[in-house]
């Protein structure tokens, strides 16, 4: 039964000022051992109506208690909605989101967030902090873990997949959660790449770079929106009036409700833009945030604003409209206890382990394989597996693994022990990830004696990416440099291959390891099924198919570093002094945006564009012949990128449009090169554009063809701004 909007009304005439603003309040439940434990005494907030949501909750049974007080003892028995952020993964970990960006593979977003929906709303959950959307161009940014990496158009993809599969056909359904589009707007360009800085970027970067991810979520229907912590050119996204109201609401046309991050509110106060909680409480709300987590600033701040005729109680009954529209929308009204009714089948459990080794083993990005070091030959006897990362379980999850903690994670070393019953496999950890500490070093190189290959396992620590953890040097922490140095040198000595086994949230800078090392694997954090996917790879029995989702700089200097910038009057030229360049590094990445090798060799060839002209509403075909030249079967994603090299307003190098894996036609619509004009409205210019196909971003590598654009034209469509 659907809850008609009337009875909505019906509802809001009988709630008093202060139920109204408990449904515009979310605070924190923590756990203890028995269960758990609310923030302050929230029980009787709920008990007498004054709060409305919880997050950092899970388990039915624990939920359903909860759920109980609000329906059965609260005044008007309106259900709490319950969040609960689920990253990457609820129970069982899939791989960090960054890994998964390097699948290229829309299918498999939305089949990860389709599982993890499934677990979390059985787990009683009604509602994630999830997909984070926000564009990363800087390593040093922790939360570049956490995204889709650096591209616009990739994470379109990402965020139309994610929200289809965390909502699904029904969003009432015992199997769906509401998504949360997090975080607007920009949150990726804080200075310095430091947690939390201030932003300050161009209105057109904000609507070709990060803005379109967020158009895209709302196309596909998601319920909810975060704004970032961060500011725009000095005004808070939690009161960015503009973004907030005009854009994603007027401009875009949602009318989902907008949660602020984690005591967001009351933080205006320390921006800067609020004298006090009452301020900072009026912001918000003026510019359209619903629900406020954790400030407590609407409960607080509000009955003061209203006495003083700051804001209406219009205003304040809009954002209550829109949260209990979203209760109802979850089927909340109608069943509070769906979620977690039925417990989960063993069967449901296998299968989501299965999903999670195969997309572990398709997010793995080959960055190097000299001399064929990899897959591992089938002959190899000895088996050396070095390093602090080679049998560290706990790591293997990654950052933010959710309620998958309980759950334990397949290391390296167990996964190969696995892959190759009939070698031997000696193991030492050399150092530990952050230690200063050398003395074992001498004891790991000697266990590489008389071992076939080395699989040496470095890098970062789980909790060294994701929120509050921006790293100045972001390289190998502690003294892995120094074992890597000493592995390298004994085992070339003795000329043993040294696969590197690379874990990280971000793109490292180590150019010296892989210039030195016979071939690197970057796992990311692969998550539950880490050491079966490595293993799959690292064996031969999967061949590697990811592609990194951001540019790997050389020095970290470079960054931002990206494939899509643009020219400027004086572009690199080695011989030219006066030229956009360094005295000390070159302008090249260590590896391209889309760089990733597989075993074996693909030839591209023969692009054939059609037809040579186009006007606004024609299709373009592009073909190219991809050629497998090596002995097995691979997955090679190919990806259309398109130059306007003489425009109105300068154009990137490079912008992607299109990236698909071989077995699927490659594709472009005309409408696709369309770009924001002078004034930031999107126009087709006639000219010359150059269609470029290939691997990855690096220019040498693509083929290319011009098609030139008859028609100039304007766009009606407001929401095209975006798209
Ligand atoms: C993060 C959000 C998250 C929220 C709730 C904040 O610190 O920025 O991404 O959803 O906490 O856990």
């Amino acid at each position: 039964m659907m809850f008609p909007v009337s009875k909505i009304d019906k509802l809001m005439a009988r709630m008093t000022l202060a139920e109204k603003l408990g449904q515009l309040t979310m605070t924190a439940a923590g756990f203890a051992v028995t269960g758990p434990v609310l923030a302050g005494d929230s029980t009787d907030s709920i008990r007498n109506g004054t709060l409305g949501s919880l997050l950092n909750l899970f388990g039915a049974r624990h939920i359903q208690d909860m759920q109980r007080i609000a329906v059965e003892e609260s005044r008007l028995g309106i259900p709490l909605l319950i969040g609960f952020d689920v990253i990457h993964g609820h129970r069982t970990v899939f791989p960090v989101p960054l890994a998964e960006a390097a699948t290229f593979d829309a299918s498999i977003w939305e089949r990860t967030a389709r599982e993890a929906a499934r677990e979390t709303a059985a787990d009683g959950v009604a509602m994630t902090f999830a997909p984070m959307l926000d564009v990363s161009r800087d390593p040093r940014w922790g939360r570049t873990v956490e995204g889709p990496g650096e591209d616009p158009w990739l994470a379109v993809q990402v965020a139309r997949a994610k929200v289809r599969g965390l909502q699904g056909d029904d969003l009432a359904s015992a199997e769906s959660v509401a998504a949360t589009a997090k975080h607007f707007c920009a949150y990726g360009t804080s200075t310095a790449g430091r947690d939390y800085a201030s932003v300050d970027i161009s209105e057109r970067t904000v609507r070709e770079v990060h803005a379109p991810a967020f158009a895209a979520a709302v196309d596909a229907g998601v319920a909810a929106i975060m704004p970032a912590f961060t500011d725009i050119a000095g005004i808070p996204m939690t009161a960015h009036k503009a973004l907030l109201r005009d854009c994603l609401r007027g401009e875009l046309g949602f009318d989902g409700v907008l949660v602020s991050d984690y005591n967001a509110i009351r933080e205006l106060i320390r921006h800067g833009v609020a004298g006090d909680i009452v301020e900072a409480a009026v912001l918000a709300l003026k510019a359209g945030v619903d629900i406020d987590m954790m400030a407590g600033a609407y409960r607080e701040g509000l009955p003061v604003a209203l006495e003083r005729g700051l804001v209406t109680i219009a205003d304040i009954d809009e954002c209550v409209r829109r949260v209990l529209r979203l209760k109802e929308r979850l089927g909340l009204f109608d069943d509070p206890y769906r979620r977690g009714a039925t417990p989960e089948q063993p069967e449901a459990i296998a299968a989501r382990r299965r999903l999670a080794r195969e997309v572990g083993a398709k997010s793995l990005v080959l960055l190097k394989n000299a001399g064929d070091a990899l897959p591992i030959a089938e002959r190899s006897a000895r088996v050396c597996v070095l390093g602090p990362l080679a049998d560290a379980a706990r790591e293997m999850r990654g950052p933010w693994a959710g309620a998958g903690y309980e759950e334990p994670s397949v290391t390296v070393l167990a996964g190969l022990r696995e892959a190759l019953p009939n070698a031997t496999v000696a193991h030492a950890e050399g150092v530990k990830i952050d230690g200063q500490e050398t003395s074992r070093i001498a004891e790991a190189v000697e266990s590489l004696r008389g071992a076939d290959v080395v699989v040496l396992c470095l890098g970062e620590a789980a909790d060294m990416s994701g929120e509050a953890a921006s790293r100045a040097f972001p390289e190998l922490p502690g003294e892995q440099r120094a074992l890597a140095e000493a592995v390298l040198e004994r085992a070339r000595g003795a000329g043993i291959p040294v696969v590197v086994v690379l874990f990280c949230g971000r793109p490292l800078i180590v150019p010296w390891l892989v210039e030195r090392a016979d071939a690197v694997l970057v796992a990311w954090f692969p998550g539950r099924e880490a050491g079966h996917a490595i293993a799959d790879v690292l064996a031969g029995r999967v061949a590697p198919s990811g592609r990194t989702p951001i540019t790997w700089p050389r020095a970290i200097g470079q960054i931002p570093l990206f494939y899509a910038q643009r020219s400027g009057g004086r572009p690199e030229k080695p011989a030219d002094r006066f030229t956009s360049k360094y005295l000390d590094v070159a302008n090249s990445p260590l590896f391209p945006f889309g760089f990733g090798l597989t075993y074996g060799r693909i030839a591209y060839a023969n692009l054939q564009v059609t037809p040579a002209s186009v006007a606004a509403e024609d299709d373009i075909e592009i073909s190219v012949d991809v050629t497998n030249e090596g002995a097995r079967a691979v997955e090679e994603t190919v990806f259309l990128f398109v130059r306007d090299r003489v425009a109105s307003v300068a154009r990137p190098l490079l912008e992607l449009k299109g990236a698909t894996k071989v077995a699927v036609e490659p594709g472009a619509t005309a409408t696709e090169l369309r770009f924001l004009g002078v004034d930031l409205e999107p126009v087709l210019e006639s000219g010359e554009i150059e269609i470029l196909v290939g691997p990855c971003a690096d220019p040498t590598q693509l083929l290319w063809s011009p098609i030139a654009v008859r028609a100039q034209g304007r766009f009606s469509s407001e929401s095209d701004a975006l798209a």
